[in-house]
This record gives structure tokens, sequence and C-alpha cells, in this order.
């Protein structure tokens, strides 16, 4: 499987290699016509020669005269091989190496103008004209000149060496230069994935970086960041939407509540009265529910945003166990607390309170009768610049599979959902609170043992 990547380094390889080669061959073809038409041209130059010296020898009768005829030597020729044949077939000078050579049945006593061919030979090709001397007043002859190939195939052997060295280096060079291209390219790409990747509806207000280049990479980062933005306006109005409904729904409430109250303290049928505390029971529940939603729907508009502001942790420990002391009355249950010291924070009181009421309310509401919760404050062991708040119950403790589930919103185990009151927004709106104060919430738990939930908070937000 290739990436985008991979494809255009080797689309772009295999192209230009391609072109690569059909130059090379042309090259080599053209050259090597090139070479042998010089050749051939130097060989009629010598048998022009070659045919004046001979009808000099002849006017002076002293034909053959070999030396002077192996004497006649044309520029850039090495020694020609000659054969002269007369008009009957016979060889008036003949060679050896060259009549072994001969395997055409050329009838030189015909031939009205010249003719080339190539001649291989065991060790050595030669290069072959046949030249019909112009002799109109003399005995016709043709001349037989031959050359050796050598010259021509090792400038064509040059060339070969020139193209395998040359273009397996082209091609590993344009490889390269399409991986680099490719690569910077992609970059941008790379970058915007990941910050893609990291985009949620929590951090909708981030966008992808723009690249400087106006290409088709930036068109996409543009493009793309128009379209969260407009996921954001949409989940926007989503949360406002809850967020005014929740606050709509608190007013009908509160009116409905304080007629059902008005109504009891004049109803005297007992059934009526009982019917109307059950409504009155459903209503605080649904009141309940109704303020965990709207808080969250808040929070979550980014409506309401932590006021940090020095104060005193230990103080705000204290105060929550003293607000809920009265539940665990009800309860009989003890409320064992330890403070280690008095802790300066910064964080926003108000929230860190409601985060630390809801675990309580937990610890209490989940306990057995009669049972212990302790709550401790104390510094980190680890890091000095955390304060640790623990809340421990000895309850019935939360099944494993529910523990990864405890911080969605409207979730309850089945256990409580049958034996208790509760909405399961209570954790939820916990951990978002203490991490806008920049802490966190951990839940350890053993079915049959109790629940710990610990509150890791820092002493100064950013700190
Ligand atoms: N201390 C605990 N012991 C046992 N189970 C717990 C404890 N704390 C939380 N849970 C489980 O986690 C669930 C979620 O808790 P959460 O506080 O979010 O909701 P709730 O208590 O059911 O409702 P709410 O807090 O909104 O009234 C609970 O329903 C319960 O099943
Ligand atoms: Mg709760």
């Amino acid at each position: 499987v290739l990436t985008i990547k991979g494809k255009i380094v080797l689309a772009s390889t295999l192209v230009f290699g391609a072109t690569l080669l059909v130059f090379a061959f042309l090259i080599y073809e053209s050259t090597k016509q090139a070479e042998l038409a010089k050749l051939d041209a130097r060989l009629e130059s010598q048998a022009e020669k070659l045919e004046s010296e001979i009808e000099e020898q002849l006017d002076e009768h002293r034909f053959p005269d070999l030396d002077d005829i192996h004497n006649i030597h044309t520029e850039g020729l090495p020694k020609v091989l000659l054969q002269v044949w007369d008009s009957t077939g016979h060889a008036l000078i003949g060679d050896s190496t060259l009549s072994s050579l001969t395997t055409t049945e050329q009838q030189p006593s015909r031939l009205k103008q010249n003719a080339l061919e190539s001649l291989r030979g065991h060790h050595k090709a030669y290069r072959c004209l046949w030249y019909p001397a112009d002799a109109d007043e003399r005995v016709p002859m043709v001349l037989q000149v031959a050359a050796p190939l050598d010259p021509v195939h090792e400038s064509l052997e040059h060339l070969r060496i020139l193209f395998v060295v040359t273009i397996p280096a082209a091609l590993l060079l344009i490889a390269l230069a399409a991986h680099f291209i490719t690569r910077t390219a992609f970059r941008p790409l790379t970058g915007m994935a990941t910050v893609a990747q990291g985009i949620s509806g929590s951090n909708l207000g981030e966008r992808l970086v723009v690249p400087e280049a106006s290409d088709e990479v930036r068109s996409l980062a543009e493009t793309l960041n128009r379209m969260i933005e407009r996921i954001e306006l949409a989940f926007r109005s989503q949360r406002q939407f809850v967020a005014d409904a929740s606050h709509e729904i608190r007013t009908p409430l509160t009116i409905i509540n304080s007629e059902l109250e008005f109504a009891q303290k004049s109803a005297t049928e007992a059934a009526v009265q009982e019917s109307i505390r059950i409504s009155l029971s459903e209503i605080d529940r649904l009141s309940h529910m109704v303020d965990g939603l709207m808080l969250l729907a808040r929070l979550d508009a980014e409506q309401t945003s932590p006021q940090p502001q020095p104060f005193r942790l230990d103080e705000v420990v204290v105060e929550t166990v003293q607000f809920v002391r009265r539940l665990a009355q009800a309860k009989s249950i003890t409320l064992d607390l330890y403070v280690q010291e008095a802790f300066e924070c910064s964080g926003d009181p108000e929230m860190l309170r409601r985060a630390i009421l809801n675990v309580l309310d937990n610890a209490i509401k989940y306990s057995l009768t009669g049972g212990t919760v302790s709550v401790r404050l104390h510094e980190s062991d680890l890091d000095r610049g955390f304060l640790v708040l623990d809340i421990e119950d000895h309850g019935p403790g939360i099944p494993d599979a529910d523990q990864a589930r405890l911080f969605e919103r409207f979730f309850r185990s089945a256990e409580a959902r049958a034996e208790t009151d509760g909405s399961g927004l209570g954790l939820a709106i916990s951990r978002i609170l203490v991490a806008l104060n920049g802490g966190r919430i951990l839940v350890q738990s053993a079915t049959g043992k109790g629940t710990l939930v610990t509150i890791e908070l820092p002493r100064k937000i950013g700190a």
C-alpha cells in the first residue's frame, strides 16, 4: 500500500526514467548513423584518391605499384583493405582478409554506382565500400575499400558507459528531489492532521494553522477552519438552548413547589396529604436534576468560569462537612474529619465547595446506616504544590465495570438506581469543577469494602 507521497515519487521516477531511456535510444541511434556516415565519407575519399593513383599508374604503365598504393592515406582513417576487380570479375589486386570476409555475391562488373555494406569477421567488423571507377576510355574496374568499424564501436561504447552511469544517477536524483518536494508539500498537512485530531467538543475554539503559501493546502486549511467554526456555532447554540431551557423550567418548578406546600397546609384528607407529599418529593428530585443540568450547561457554554481568589481550603472542607452533618446524622453515620493544617489556596472556593459536596453526599448516600465516612485533607506526598482531599466510605463500593463510567452524565449504577435517589450528574459536575481549578478526581473502589474518592488540587492555579 503506497502513500500519496510514495506514489508521487514512484510516478515521477518512472516517467522520468522512461523519458531518459527514449532520449538515450535516440541519441545512440543518431550517433551510430553519424559515425557510420563519417566513416563512409572517409572511405569514399580514400577510394577517390586510390582511383586517381591507379589511373596514374595505368597511364605510366607501372600498375600495380602496391607500395605507392598503400602509401595513400585519408585523415581519420586507419589502414584500409583494398581489392580491385576488373570487368570480368577477376581480382587485379587481392587481399586475403577482405576476400575471406566477402560473402555476398557482389557482381563487381555490373556495379554502376557506389555500394556500402558492413562485413562481420570473427574478431573484427569492417565497413566496406564498392566503388566503380569512372573509366570512360579505360578498362572498367571496381575498387573494394574496407576499414575496420572499431572507431564507430568505440564511440558507441563510450556512449553506453555514459548512459549506464548517468541514467541511474539521474533517476536517484529525481527520486530524492520528488521525495523532498512532497515531504515539504505534505508537512503542513501532517501538522493539520495532528491539530484536527485534538479538536473535540471541549476545545472547538481551536483552529488549524493556515500555511503561508496560497496553495491547495492553504485553501483546505481555511475550508476546514470554516467548518470547525460552523460546528462551534452549532454546539454553542445547542448548549445555550440547554442552559436556557433548564433556567426556564426552574421558575414553574418553584411555583408548583410553593403551591403544593400551601395546599399541604389546608388539606385535611390523609390520602390527599400523601399524594401531595409524593408530589413534593418528586418536585424536589426534579429541581435537583434541573439544577445540575443548568450548572453543567452553563459550564459547557462557558457562562460560568472560575473566579480565582485566595481562600482557605481547610475552611471550605470543614464548612462542607458541617453542611452535611444533618444528612449523616439521619443515617447515624459518623463523620471523621482530619485536617493536617491550615491551607492557603488560590482557586474558586464556591466551585470547590460544590465539587466536595457532591462527593461527600455520595459517601453518605451510599454508606450503610451506622457507617463511618472519613474526610482527610493533607499535603500531597508526591508534589508539595498539591493538596489532597480523601473522602472514604465503607459502603457497597462500585463494581469494576461501572468505575470507568462514573463521571458520565446521568450514569447511575443499577444498584444505586434501585435503592437511592439521584440524577447521576453529581460526579460529572464535580469533575468539571475540579478540573477548572487545575485539579483532578480519582476513584478507588472495591465492592463490599467501600470507596475512596481523592480530590487533588494545586495550591495555586497554574502553578
Ligand atoms: N461512594 C460511592 N459508593 C458507591 N457508589 C457510588 C459512590 N459514589 C458514586 N457512586 C456511584 O456512581 C454513580 C454516579 O454518582 P453521581 O454522584 O454522579 O450520581 P448520583 O449520586 O447517582 O446522583 P446525584 O449526585 O446527581 O444526585 C452513582 O449513581 C453510584 O452508582
Ligand atoms: Mg451523587
